[in-house]
């Protein structure tokens, strides 16, 4: 039986670190279609917390109106250099104010403007006026995005320092599929708080490996041996990793879907002798490996090759030993940082220092299903850390993301 994994990438919707708190995000609103996003897009900023005013073009009125965008930031929009009572709409102060500026949609004629300097709305004097960084999500028809001028004005306006959101290949206004669709709102707020994010560059250059989630053995064709692991906590350390800088390979046993950042290199797997052969072979060219995945310690001896039919009154499976891929990765170790975990019922400490020891790890994350609110398939954990020299951290209950982020700190602090 096939069992695949389908898993979402988009970059970090799940991920949700809380780096724009508090942030004055200034949003211009272009002539574009995907200007019908940007009601959501403010909406999922002020949701974490952030501040938002809205600049819009003229034009850009035609697609999305002020008011919903008004209502939605909680502040005026401001569209023109004066109001209809005769106040200055002040290009400078708007820029002042932001600490970043997020251009979106961008249309081909803003981004040429924005390229050479054009000046003949607010939004483009904000844009020459702001200090602070500048992000563009360019949306338009495949043909204009491909155009040689459009990539140009990109490539210049990237040459000034401003990030690019980059566009999405699929289907677009016009009917065509290609390349050109603004990013989605999600993705954009990702970006935006990768950018902000404090630990961004704590594991550059690292290439870090990833087990998660279950693994399934096959009894027949249409039964397996499973267990209840949902693979959270390791595609949060496996996100939270790649918004830290790593590079990063993620084996993923059959899950739900997940929604993995951009970038994450996934496996899917299913048995544990497939997770076995596509980590030892990753194990090679990596320096940080944690292992996460409840693998099943026993497999059935033979797998029927038709579904087994209910002939008797009892039935006796008879089961044989899996590889254990952590135990095998130990030794063979040479500069690699080797992470397990353990799951305990009972003696929790020793029988994690026990592991510790015995599969030659740097560290081991112990899970006690004791502990309320920890375990498979919730959002939050408590776990203690304990390393090889003996540190033991306790880690309060948090969300699996707050647990990937304090894993991932110790690790670095301790051995990096
Ligand atoms: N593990 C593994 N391969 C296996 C079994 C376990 O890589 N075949 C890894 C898990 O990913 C985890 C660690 O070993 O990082 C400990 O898993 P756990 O199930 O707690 O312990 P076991 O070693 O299987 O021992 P026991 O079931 O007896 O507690």
């Amino acid at each position: 039986m096939e069992i695949s994994n389908i898993v979402i990438s988009m970059k970090g919707t799940a991920v949700n670190i809380p780096s724009l708190r508090g942030k004055n995000i200034l949003i211009g609103v272009t002539a574009g279609i995907a200007a019908y996003k940007i009601p959501h897009l403010v909406r999922l900023l002020v949701k974490e917390q952030a501040s938002v005013k809205v600049i819009m073009t003229p034009d850009a009125e035609a697609f999305v109106t002020p008011l919903t965008l008004s209502v939605l930031s909680k502040h005026p929009v401001y569209t023109t250099f004066e109001s209809e009572d005769h106040q200055w709409h002040s290009h400078v102060a708007l820029a002042q104010w932001a600490d970043v500026l997020v251009i979106a949609p961008a249309t081909a004629n803003t981004l040429s403007k924005m390229a050479h300097g054009g000046c003949d709305n607010l939004l483009l004097a904000t844009y020459l006026s702001a200090k602070c960084p500048v992000f563009f999500a360019p949306a338009m028809d495949l043909d204009m995005y491909a155009h040689p001028s459009t990539r140009a004005n990109i490539a210049q306006l990237e040459s000034y320092g401003n990030h690019l959101i980059p566009s999405d290949y699929g289907e677009l206004a016009s009917g065509l599929v290609g390349e050109g669709r603004m990013a989605e709102p999600e993705a954009i707020v990702a970006q935006l708080a990768s950018y902000f994010f404090p630990k961004k560059a704590l594991l550059e250059g690292k290439k870090v490996l990833i087990t998660a989630g279950p693994t399934y053995e096959m009894l027949d064709p249409v039964r397996f041996i499973g267990n209840f692991s949902s693979g959270k906590m390791g595609v949060a350390l496996a996100n939270m990793a790649a918004l830290m800088g790593a590079e990063v390979t993620l084996v993923l046993g059959p899950t739900a879907p997940h929604a993995i950042v951009q970038g994450v290199k996934v496996h899917s797997v299913v048995s544990a002798q497939q997770m076995y052969e596509v980590t030892t072979e990753a194990f090679a060219h990596t320096d940080i490996a944690i292992l996460a995945a409840a693998v099943a310690d026993y497999k059935p001896q033979a797998q029927a090759p038709q579904k087994i039919k209910k002939k008797t009154d009892s039935l006796t499976l008879e089961l044989a030993k899996t590889q254990d891929i952590l135990a095998s990765l130990g030794a063979q170790k040479q500069q690699q940082l080797l992470i397990g975990f353990a799951l305990e019922t009972e003696n929790e400490l020793e029988h994690a220092k026990g592991k510790l020891t015995r599969k030659h790890l740097d560290a081991i994350v112990l899970n006690s299903l004791n502990d309320p609110g920890a375990g498979f398939s919730v959002d939050t954990n408590q776990v203690t850390f304990i390393t090889r020299g003996g540190r033991q951290e306790a880690i309060a209950l948090k969300s699996k993301r707050e647990i990937a982020e304090d894993i991932l700190t110790l690790i670095h602090d301790e051995f990096l």
